[in-house]
């Protein structure tokens, strides 16, 4: 059955733009993913898979871009500097059933910049265009990229990179407001996002500092891009999608969940990384997650550091249940 294309149908509404999980390494795996897109994300793209280590089979690279639940299409984020490696990964990722492939050129950390990839292809054009255009002519399925403002304040080059990913067969391109130098400091500057926009030919998605409903549709509305990507204010908070989505269509969002809605979806999720990661590394991984389901709310510095301090999955269950049972009462 011929599937439609995945870029078009992602940006056929124009009543409201789409809204997008980011890629976050440690954060979007396919149980997060699948939970997003159960709360109305419409897209979500995978934690990214380095190159090198795809081409050479390493194990946990197939981990990171399993499909999850949900109308997501498998958007699988690599990272690399090499043009030929990062045109063999994507293959590789398409053969696994990637269905979008997007290219990271925006990854700050020490550990990624100092092999010449992420943020680093900012300070290459020329090889960041190599690597757009060789993974783009690789494979069948549309490509994206996703970049940071620039390197630094001194070599702000987004609207650049934005053109040359037009030109080297980019379907879409994201942008976080922020420069390399900026780490995750300061305010995402969503006048240069509005900027580039403007000179764009391929749809432009916005990213950064996006935490509540309002800000979501000031910054649609300041910089007329074509999706918004959210990212940290998802963590613990994945049904932020359905109350933006309700903000933009209705003037409101939907109904909070109820303590008891959320006390399900918790559980639901610990559950969820056991199964897909192995009940001890799930149990681990998950523990972060129920740290921010958690957060601000009375006891839960206290029910974190329990959870912290035992290896025991049906302690953690006990734990929640009385923590919920608090939260209830409290109510
Ligand atoms: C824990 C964490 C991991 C991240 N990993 C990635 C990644 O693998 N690839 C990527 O392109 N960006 C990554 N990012 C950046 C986010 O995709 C996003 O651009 C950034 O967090 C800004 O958006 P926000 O303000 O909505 O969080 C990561 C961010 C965080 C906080």
């Amino acid at each position: 059955m011929h599937k439609p294309d995945p870029i078009a149908r992602l940006f056929r509404d124009k009543s409201r733009p789409p809204l997008i999980l980011a890629p976050m390494a440690g954060v979007t795996d396919a149980p997060f993913r699948s939970l997003a897109s159960r709360f109305g994300a419409d897209w979500t793209v995978s934690e990214m898979v380095a190159s090198q280590a795809m081409i050479r089979k390493v194990e946990r690279c197939f981990k990171i871009s399993q499909a999850a639940l949900g109308d997501s299409p498998l958007v699988v984020q690599i990272a690399g500097s090499d043009p030929e490696i990062m045109a063999k990964a994507a293959q590789m990722q398409v053969e696994l059933g990637a269905e979008v492939i997007d290219i990271n050129m925006g990854c700050p950390v020490k550990k990624i910049v100092g092999t010449g990839a992420g943020a680093a292809l900012l300070r290459d054009e020329r090889l960041a265009g190599q690597i757009m255009e060789k993974v783009a002519t690789a494979v069948s399925v549309p490509v994206t990229v996703k970049i940071r403002l620039g390197w630094d304040d001194q070599n702000r080059n987004g609207q650049n990179m934005t053109r040359i990913a037009a030109l080297s067969g980019m379907r879409a391109i994201t942008v976080h407001g922020r420069t390399r130098a900026q780490m995750y400091s300061g305010q995402a500057d969503w006048q240069a996002i509005a900027e580039i926009k403007n000179i764009s030919t391929i749809p432009v998605i916005g990213n950064g500092d996006v935490t509540t409903p309002e800000q979501a549709l000031h910054c649609w509305r300041m910089s007329g891009v074509d999706g918004l990507m959210i990212g940290r204010a998802a963590m613990g908070r994945p049904w932020i999608f359905r109350e933006i989505a309700g903000y933009l269509e209705h003037g409101h969002p939907p109904q909070s969940l109820t303590w008891d809605e959320r006390a399900t979806v918790i559980v639901n999720h610990f559950h969820a990384m056991m199964a897909h990661h192995g009940p001890h590394r799930g149990h681990l991984l998950a523990r972060k997650h129920l740290g921010w389901f958690t957060r601000g709310f009375p006891n839960g510095a206290a029910l974190r550091d329990r959870i912290n301090h035992t290896a025991h999955a049906e302690e953690v269950l006990e734990l929640l249940q009385r923590f919920f049972d608090q939260q209830t009462e409290a109510a």
